[in-house]
């Protein structure tokens, strides 16, 4: 049944995004699949949510980490659903190398999707959300961000930017009784970590003994989008099996 809150949800055509775009739509807020990559996909995605549930689900082409399209999409969104509750900041991508070896635009493509692509997002909304003192800002973060990885200091200084942005906005913002907090995956299987390398012995360093999957982190979100999470910001919740105790 329909809650009366939209949802915007960044890079949901796949993996993860589309977890959440689902969750959501399950949980009766009406649902933008924004989309950086394949027009098909979040199509399909888009016509699971019109076929199983009643609430109402459009997709938006939307590249992140330009400025100008986030501005436009979002004031087509909130033209088209009357107001926008929930900003889920999901797209994402890595270009993994070593320090000595990394290309400048492989450090540059992570942050400006990673961590720009938010803030662009963010900033987008805010006054939307201001003038309503309502929203729920959730980023989604990594583990990477809290621990550091080897191959990925590009990916790991992204999402540690992204947790201190969480905080940021989490201070700027709650006096209009808007909240902002992060979600923290480990190791979720996607076409992110398909071709993960120590594959066996990365399942064994978490103490779960497993993989989680992405509804595992759609479920956190969620929690955090409802009225359940309502005396909650500025905090960084880990999705990781126990990762990175
Ligand atoms: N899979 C994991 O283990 C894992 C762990 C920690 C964090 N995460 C984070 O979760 C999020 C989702 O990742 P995933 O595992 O589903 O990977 P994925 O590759 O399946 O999904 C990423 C999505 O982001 C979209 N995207 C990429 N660049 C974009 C851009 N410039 N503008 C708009 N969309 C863009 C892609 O089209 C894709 O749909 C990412 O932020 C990722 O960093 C994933």
């Amino acid at each position: 049944m329909q809650n009366g809150k939209t949802a915007i949800v960044t890079g949901a055509s796949g993996g993860i995004g589309a977890a959440i775009v689902r969750k959501l739509a399950a949980d009766g807020y009406n649902v933008a699949i924004l989309y950086g990559g394949n027009r098909e996909k979040a199509e399909a995605v888009r016509q699971d949510i019109c076929d199983n549930t009643d609430v109402r689900a459009e997709i938006y082409a939307c590249d992140v980490a330009d400025a100008a399209q986030c501005k436009a999409v979002v004031a087509e969104i909130i033209a088209a659903f009357g107001s926008i509750e929930v900003l889920v900041n999901n797209a994402g991508i890595t270009r993994d190398n070593l320090i000595l070896t990394m290309r400048e635009e492989e450090f540059d493509a992570v942050i400006n999707t990673n961590l720009k692509g938010c803030f662009h997002m963010i900033q987008s909304c805010c006054k939307h959300f201001l003038r309503k003192k309502y929203g729920k800002i959730i980023n989604i973060a990594s583990v990477s961000g809290l621990l550091g990885t080897a191959g990925q200091a590009n990916y790991a200084a992204s999402k540690a930017g992204l947790i201190a942005m969480t905080k940021t906005a989490a201070r700027e913002l709650a006096g209009k009784n808007i909240c902002c907090n992060a979600v923290a995956p480990g190791f979720i299987e996607t076409a992110m970590t398909q071709d993960l390398k120590n594959r066996e012995q990365y399942l064994n360093s978490i103490p779960l003994k497993r993989a989680g999957q992405p509804e595992d982190v759609a479920n956190t979100v969620a929690f955090l989008a409802s009225d359940a999470s309502d005396y909650i910001t500025g905090t960084v919740i880990r999705v990781d099996g126990g990762l990175a105790i």
